[in-house]
């Protein structure tokens, strides 16, 4: 669909369009070649894009062997650990284009908040398939942090994965990012309705508005009392 959501926010009515950001199971990505990893092992959608996770390798690896992957949700503290309550195509084999093997699972993305993904099969991830959505730039939790810790992870998984499972990322988030607008599809309606004046002359307007109010109140008490003494 190219139409994804017509979005109506203050002052602005944005025609958002989504985009699919797909991720093939199985492909290294510093070579191409079949291998272990998510290629690309870092993506950057915003809220309303889809991720496309397939498992069907691309044409150019000629008769490659089916090999067994996942892309299974986790936690930035346990890259290697299922999050519970969390995505997962479970257990798939990789197949070429043009093998019905190869599928393919979506899931929606809701908001930009970090995402955490591993391969449960075998010793993937500690051989470092992951892949990190929307990771920060810096700081102590980025992409390559994440990676790096699950290469660890082997003998020292100390993380429980009973603690902090609160599927709080999985809320569907109610706002737009600005930027999914596509090219000439943003329209800027009047700015009238939205606040350009100091704090301080936006508390004038409230209080003028408080004194509306009272005004009005004071009217229909007086009407009240008008019907009071009419009947
Ligand atoms: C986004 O919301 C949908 C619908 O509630 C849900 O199925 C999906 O898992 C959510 N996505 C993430 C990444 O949590």
């Amino acid at each position: 669909m190219i139409l994804k959501r017509i979005a109506i926010i203050p002052s602005v009515i944005a025609l958002a369009q989504a985009f699919t950001f797909t991720v093939t199971v199985g492909i290294d990505e510093t070579n191409g070649h079949q291998g272990i990893g998510f290629d690309p092992s870092t993506i950057v959608p915003a809220a309303g894009d889809t991720i496309v996770f397939t498992y069907a390798l691309p044409e150019y690896i000629k008769n490659p062997p089916s090999v067994q992957h996942s892309a299974t949700q986790s936690t930035f503290d346990a890259p290697c650990t299922p999050k519970e309550g969390g995505f997962d195509t479970g257990v798939q084999n990789t197949g070429s284009v043009n093998d019905n093997t190869g599928t393919s699972f979506s899931l929606t993305v809701n908001n930009t908040d970090p995402l955490w993904f591993f391969s449960s099969v075998g010793s993937d991830c500690k051989d470092g398939m992951v892949l990190a959505v929307n990771p920060p730039t810096t700081g102590d939790q980025t992409a390559a942090a994440f990676k790096a810790k699950a290469m660890g992870s082997s003998g020292s998984q100390q993380t429980s994965a009973s603690s902090g499972t609160s599927p709080s990322s999985a809320t569907p988030s109610g706002s737009v990012s600005a930027t999914q607008s596509s090219g000439g599809s943003t329209v800027s309606s009047s700015t009238a309705a939205q606040p350009t004046g100091s704090s301080a002359s936006s508390s004038a307007s409230s209080v003028s508005a408080w004194t509306a109010v009272l005004a009005g109140t004071a009217a229909m008490l007086v009407f009240g009392v008008g019907n009071a003494v009419v009947a």
